[in-house]
């Protein structure tokens, strides 16, 4: 297949569509992002690496990073992360502090920002280094040593962090975290702040499309728990709108409010696509457009 010929029809059908959306503002140095960047990449299980548009060029990877996260907390720490975070599909926005008086400090999923805040701190008590140990396996996987966290957009959200900081103050009075709350702040920021590239995470989520393989060959989860985190990207992945990319897109994905989505093809490859431009609910909009018009045009889907 003519996967770079691909993704550049993909991204036509995408930029021919009407909507653009906004990058974030709600952290600062978001707002700088170029909005017209865009760019896509596809990494296939048997090691190719295609291309299109912007897809060397390194963006915030924001909420995909939450992917990562999880994969190393199951890997490193088992089962037991199940008791501090749910499965289920918020229905709310991603920073929203609703469900969390309700649910007793139990964050709904380990996408929404409590629940990452979650994740978070039992990677930092697993290895003493979260933001660290995902940055490594990005590296690792992608074979970029470049890969690493931009401090200034970590520095942005901290000084605007007051929702994260309220949530990990909430989360902890419920006895849910097992570390200071500065220091579960600032290796969420610094993971979010990571900046790496379509090729970059492409290359890193073929872990998920190999069923818990790693670049090295090896195995970094069990089968069934890289097919668990496929269903809660798919379930959970895209926050309220998980639903509608299901019904569009019909892959697991992961987004982040830098722009980028990341998508897993199980047994054939992971895509990701960058576009800052965001809709209502903090998704992309040229990116999950893209990821429509590449299921529909190749019919791939997990259904
Ligand atoms: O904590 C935040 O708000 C950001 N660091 C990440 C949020 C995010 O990417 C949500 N994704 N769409």
């Amino acid at each position: 297949m003519d996967y770079q010929r691909l993704l550049q029809d993909v991204m036509a059908v995408a930029l021919a569509g009407e909507r653009r959306g906004r990058p974030a503002d709600y952290i600062p140095a978001l707002a700088e992002a170029d909005p017209s960047a865009f760019g896509m990449a596809i990494a296939t299980v048997d090691g190719g690496v295609f291309g299109a548009g912007d897809w060397e060029v390194p963006f915030s990877v924001q909420s995909v990073s939450k992917l990562f996260t999880l994969a190393l907390a199951l890997a490193e720490g088992g089962d037991g992360l199940w008791q501090g975070v749910g499965r289920e599909p918020s229905g709310n926005p991603f920073n929203s502090l609703v469900q969390l008086e309700t649910e007793q400090g139990i964050p709904r999923n380990p996408f929404i920002n409590a629940g990452a805040l979650v994740v978070t701190d039992r990677l930092l008590e697993l290895t003493g280094d979260a933001a660290g140990a995902v940055r490594e396996f990005l590296r690792a996987e992608s074979g970029n040593a470049a890969v690493d966290t931009d401090d200034s957009v970590a520095a942005s959200e901290a000084r605007h962090g007051h929702r994260n900081a309220a949530l990990a103050h909430f989360i902890a009075s419920y006895g849910n975290l097992r570390n200071p709350v500065d220091s579960v702040l600032a290796h969420y920021y610094a993971h979010c702040a990571i900046a790496a590239s379509c090729r970059d995470l492409a290359l890193a989520g073929l872990f998920l499309a190999r069923h818990g393989v790693r670049a090295d060959g090896s195995r970094l989860l069990t089968r069934s728990e890289a097919k668990r985190i496929n269903a809660v990207m798919l379930t959970c992945g895209t926050y309220d709108a998980a639903g509608e990319f299901a019904f569009r897109v019909g892959l697991p994905g992961k987004s982040g409010v830098g722009g980028g989505v990341l998508a897993v093809l199980p047994g054939r490859g992971s895509v990701c696509v960058w576009s800052p431009g965001l809709d209502a609910v903090g998704n992309s909009v040229l990116g999950v457009a893209a990821l429509d018009a590449l299921t529909t045009a190749t019919g791939w889907s997990v259904f």
